[in-house]
């Protein structure tokens, strides 16, 4: 029997089942509650927050609980409330009404006999639930999915504002920020500042679990960003647009991904962290007018997405930087295959995230991308394609892709492509040949972009093999010829065993 809610949906299993929901899902919550709390209490103990006499003190204070629409919270007065901390809903991630639905005919039954006023309805409220849910839309046919984003974030606007309301002046306000989808960092950004708050502070939390390199990895954020939020004190006396404040935003991402990085976070999680920093900047400034004005000339606010963009471009230059060893400068169909290995340290990727970071080399879109060879469009997600996929016929320089009959390259990933596809197909001793036929490596981009995609490209091994066969051809090239290159260590995936070695694994 497998529980039904594995995958947050009602996609059909051979059984249905679930908890029993009258008695022993409570035990279960509350032993969850207690575990987490003691998790929560032990942390602060063991980095010495807490002293001992504290920790081991009971707090005596009573507790309430209650359920509704968090854009509605006429139980709580203005300025009353020290803290709000909020894990909200992310768009279309979950339908959780209707998933409660469920539980709910069963604890009505039950529970409601004791508490009768959280179960007024026949079933759970959908109308004020705050999530982007096309089928409450259905009957507008094709505008569904944009209206259910609207109501989405007029909700989330609402909410905040009521937080506001109920929070002290010197209050704090926490919002986890998890990024399934990258607007939401504009929508729920935007609906922070216009709800009257700045952005303090933001934690990085890693909760990524392992992955293992074989499966391509569609690479949203593992990370969740808590934002630690307050209201905002003070109106700006003058106008500010979004060039006075730029520079600042891209000191405090640079500032960020150092700092980040060093706590261990990597790919899409680092450049995530820079988000939060870069927030903080716009929000102090609040309310900043975009750099462009509107269709009819008018001043129009900043979307967060600017400031993010700049972070985001901030970033590449940075990485890219980091990535060859030393200050580098190439053009966008090299910059994008770098940046991409290294951020998502995998072939395979969101499109979103293809989108941005395109975006951000030179402002590229996904269709140069493809046009060039060097990105395969697949349903919601690209990949990053093999030398041997990306082969030209022709001679023109200026035609991206792999060529070996060449002279010269416009693009340094084509040239490093291209000894790859030669090493690979014909050998060694051919990719010699072409090295020296085209002098290539007396050319500075070339030697700075192979040395870079060396760094980029994942170098693990699983069962003595290469995980990214790329990673194994440019080992061997190196260590054939290239004795100037560096050459990092490669790291070995851990094993996995399935049913069936498990004898052999001792
Ligand atoms: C990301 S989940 C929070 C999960 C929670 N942190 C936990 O660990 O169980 C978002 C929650 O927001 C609730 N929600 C949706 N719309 C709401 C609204 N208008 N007011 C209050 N809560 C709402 C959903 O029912 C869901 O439980």
């Amino acid at each position: 029997m497998r529980s039904l809610f594995d995958k947050h949906n009602f996609a059909f299993k051979w059984t249905f089942a679930e908890f029993e929901g009258a008695e022993a899902l409570y035990g279960w919550c509350i032993e969850r509650v207690i575990a987490a709390y003691k998790d929560i209490a032990d942390t602060f103990h063991k980095t010495g927050l807490v002293v001992e006499a504290a920790h081991e003190q009971a707090v005596l204070r009573s507790v309430t609980v209650t359920q509704g629409n968090g854009a509605d919270l006429k139980h709580l007065s203005d300025a009353s409330i020290a803290h709000v901390c909020m894990d909200p809903p992310y768009y279309d991630n979950v339908m959780y009404a209707e998933l409660a639905d469920f539980f709910y005919v069963w604890e009505k039954r039950t529970l409601g006999h004791l508490l009768p006023e959280y179960f007024t309805g026949e079933v759970t409220d959908k109308e004020n639930e705050a999530v982007a849910n096309p089928a409450r839309f259905a009957a507008f046919g094709r505008k569904k999915k944009e209206l259910a984003d609207a109501d989405y974030e007029a909700k989330m606007t609402a909410i905040f504002a009521e937080c506001h309301r109920v929070l002290r002046d010197d209050g704090v306000l926490t919002v986890m920020f998890t990024h399934k989808r990258a607007e939401a960092w504009d929508t729920l950004g935007t609906a922070l500042l216009e709800a009257g708050f700045t952005i303090e502070t933001s934690w990085p939390v890693n909760t990524e679990s392992e992955h293992s390199l074989h499966q391509a990895r569609l690479n949203s954020a593992a990370s969740t960003i808590m934002l630690v939020c307050r209201k905002r004190m003070t109106k700006p006396v003058e106008q500010i647009f979004f060039e006075d404040i730029e520079s600042d935003v891209r000191q405090a991402s640079r500032e960020a991904l150092v700092r980040f990085e060093r706590s261990g976070l990597s790919g899409v999680d680092l450049l995530l962290s820079t988000y939060g920093p870069a927030m903080s900047v716009i929000s102090g400034h609040w309310p900043v007018y975009s750099s462009r004005a509107s269709e009819d000339g008018t001043m129009q606010l900043l979307r967060p997405e600017e400031a993010l963009d700049a972070a985001r471009s901030e970033v590449a230059r940075l990485q890219l930087n980091r990535i060859v060893g030393h200050s580098a400068q190439f053009e966008p169909f090299t910059d994008f295959t770098l940046l991409a290995w290294h951020t998502f340290k995998a072939a395979e990727f969101g499109f979103d995230d293809a989108r941005r970071l395109a975006l951000n080399t030179g402002g590229l879109d996904v269709d140069d991308l493809v046009r060039a060879k060097i990105v395969e469009k697949k349903a919601g997600t690209v990949r990053l394609r093999e030398p041997q996929e990306r082969v030209v016929r022709g001679s023109s320089a200026s035609m991206a892709g792999v060529n070996p009959v060449a002279e010269h390259f416009d693009h340094p990933i084509d040239a490093v492509h291209t000894v790859c596809y030669i090493a690979d197909m014909d050998g060694l001793t051919s990719a010699k040949a072409f090295l020296d036929r085209t002098s290539l490596t007396k050319d500075r981009g070339f030697r700075d972009c192979l040395q870079g995609l060396i760094n980029a490209v994942p170098r693990v091994k699983a069962q003595g093999e290469w995980v990214v066969p790329l990673a194994g051809i440019l080992d061997r090239l190196v260590t054939a010829y290239l004795p100037d290159v560096v050459l990092p260590a490669v790291a070995a995936e851990p094993k996995t065993y399935v049913q069936g070695v498990l004898s052999e694994a001792g």
